[in-house]
């Protein structure tokens, strides 16, 4: 297991096929980068369904899943990766609660979406599966790059 230092926490988010569809991915990616943190990895993709079904294991006995999967691979998602300081539990603040009908007023979810299959974006519950979540969407590397901002105090 690798350890990564505290300012380099990752998490994985994605945009789902309706906020693509919506348009909602620049305000979306605007949240994340006011808030403070650095974009590492991004790309537009055709989901198949081995890759959702993968991403959304855990879930897989769930009664909602087989919608959840189609859902995932209807149409193109954004896949990031973004890195700082708490941001696992900072993006799923950032996100609001599941299902968006209980997320507050404020987050991505509370001001853009109003059913639970249908909310717009997803972020890592911890940071074991953000890491999980980054080797299955970004196996290949491609969408990254290595960078490192300049640290000035400016946040
Ligand atoms: S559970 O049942 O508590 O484990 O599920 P939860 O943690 O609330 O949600 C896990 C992911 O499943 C999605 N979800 C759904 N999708 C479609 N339809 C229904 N009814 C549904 N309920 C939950 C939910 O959005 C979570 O996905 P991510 O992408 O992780 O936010």
């Amino acid at each position: 297991v690798t350890t990564r230092a505290a300012n380099q926490e990752r998490s994985y988010v994605m945009v789902k096929p309706d906020g693509v569809q919506r348009g909602l991915v620049g305000k979306i990616i605007s949240r994340f980068e006011r808030k403070g943190f650095y974009l590492k990895g991004l790309k537009m993709f055709n989901c198949p369904e081995d890759i959702a079904k993968e991403h959304y294991k855990d879930l897989s006995s769930k009664p909602f899943f087989p919608d959840l999967v189609e859902y995932i691979c209807s149409g193109p998602v954004i896949c990031m990766i973004w890195e700082g300081k708490g941001v696992v539990k900072s993006a799923r603040k950032l996100i609001g609660a599941t299902n968006p009908l209980e997320s507050e007023p404020g987050t991505i979810r509370g001001d853009f979406a109003v059913e639970v299959g249908r909310n717009v974006i997803h972020g890592s519950d911890s940071d074991e599966n953000g890491e999980r979540e980054i080797g299955i969407w970004f196996s290949s590397g491609e969408g990254t790059a290595e960078w490192t901002p300049h640290m000035e105090p400016w946040l």
